[in-house]
């Protein structure tokens, strides 16, 4: 047997920059209450939800990553040209192929390689692992991990729902070399027997094949999915601390994904964080933007102080799958 050369990278990788991009039209709950029969009063009380964006049209996938990623690549000190992969995770891309990434990385002006993940609202903590294993293991010394989500393209604004919830932006971050651990071990996994809690309402052949073919939508088992969001999330989340090798105690901030401010506090609550701790609270003038929100939040908490660099952050992000993954790290 031939030997061949093995691949190796960095002893150790960080986020490097942070960025975002969000959306010029801001929608207050004004706007989406009459299509549902809800109020102002109820979304802000259920969810925490004040106003959102909702993408124009000339704010497309591939511009709002593009805008995000000129953004962390610029914190980062890194040019597009040293970027060897592009990760871009998003389930609002209405192309069934080639990838969003591809096209963000010719946008961008590099070849490196690029490619789509599916998973839905963790999508954005799956790719910063994969990014920080890939560094580590060298197959590539900066990756670009976007999070972009149009949900308004796949929201229905008549669903109960869901029409209050869902909303549109994207974040960045670049993931690289670093002398010390920066991401810390990843805690991820599936629940396929809830595969039915939230997801597209329609296969596409069944749309195809209707008399009056409707645009899929999303559609959410709402109290079920909060439930297992808040109870079980908070298991995941205090894993990633456990792996990462600290305590809550030693944490400075927490990301959750912007699914709910009731999701959040029960976390919170159940993972008995100190008040020192700055929880992110993006979720109230930007909704839920799937796999856009983890990053959104925190290049907010960073842009308005409530991070700061060196801080230990905790990342977790869940949703349809369903699917989550945890993971703690350095604010760069
Ligand atoms: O991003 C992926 C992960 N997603 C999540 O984690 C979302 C998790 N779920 C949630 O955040 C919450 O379930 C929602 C915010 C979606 C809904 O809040 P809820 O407290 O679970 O509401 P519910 O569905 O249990 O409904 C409570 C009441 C019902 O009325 P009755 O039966 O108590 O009289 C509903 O009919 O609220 C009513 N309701 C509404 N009222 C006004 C349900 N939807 C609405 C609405 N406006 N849009």
């Amino acid at each position: 047997m031939t030997a061949l050369t093995a691949a190796s990278g960095s002893a150790h990788a960080a986020i490097l920059g942070v960025g975002a991009y969000r959306p010029r039209r801001v929608v207050p709950n004004s706007e989406v209450v009459d299509a549902i029969d809800s109020s102002d009063e109820w979304i802000q009380q259920r969810s925490g939800i004040k106003t959102r964006r909702f993408a124009e049209d000339d704010e497309t996938v591939p511009m709002m990553s593009v805008a995000a990623s000129k953004q962390a690549l610029d914190a980062a000190g890194i040019a597009a040209d040293q970027v060897d992969c592009i990760i871009v995770a998003t389930v609002s891309h209405l192309m069934q192929t080639p990838s969003a990434a591809s096209l963000i990385a010719h946008e961008l002006g590099t070849t490196a390689a690029a490619f789509d993940i599916s998973a839905a609202c963790a999508g954005f903590c799956h790719g910063v692992s994969l990014a920080a294993d890939m560094v580590r293991a060298g197959s590539s010394r900066h990756v670009l991990v976007v999070g972009v989500e149009r949900l308004s393209d796949i929201t229905s604004p008549t669903d109960r729902g869901t029409a209050f919830i869902f909303a549109d932006g994207a974040g960045a971050v670049v993931v690289g070399p670093s002398d010390v651990p920066g991401i810390g071990p990843v805690v991820w996994g599936s629940d396929g027997e809830h595969y039915d809690y939230i997801r597209q309402n329609h296969d596409w052949r069944d749309v195809i094949a209707s008399d009056d073919p409707q645009m899929p939508h999303l559609i959410m088992e709402g109290s079920a999915v909060f439930r297992w969001a808040a109870f079980e999330m908070a298991k995941v989340a205090q894993e990633a601390l456990d792996r990462a090798g600290i305590t809550a105690d030693q944490l400075d901030v927490f990301v959750p994904h912007q699914a709910n401010n009731r999701i959040t506090d029960t976390m919170a609550r159940s993972m008995k964080l100190p008040d020192t701790v700055r929880i992110a609270r993006d979720i109230v003038d930007a909704g839920n933007t799937s796999a856009a929100s983890v990053p959104l939040a925190l290049e907010r908490m960073m842009a308005e102080g409530e991070a700061r660099s060196g801080d230990t952050a905790l990342l977790i992000a869940f949703g349809a799958g369903l699917a989550y993954a945890a993971q703690v790290v350095t604010v760069p």
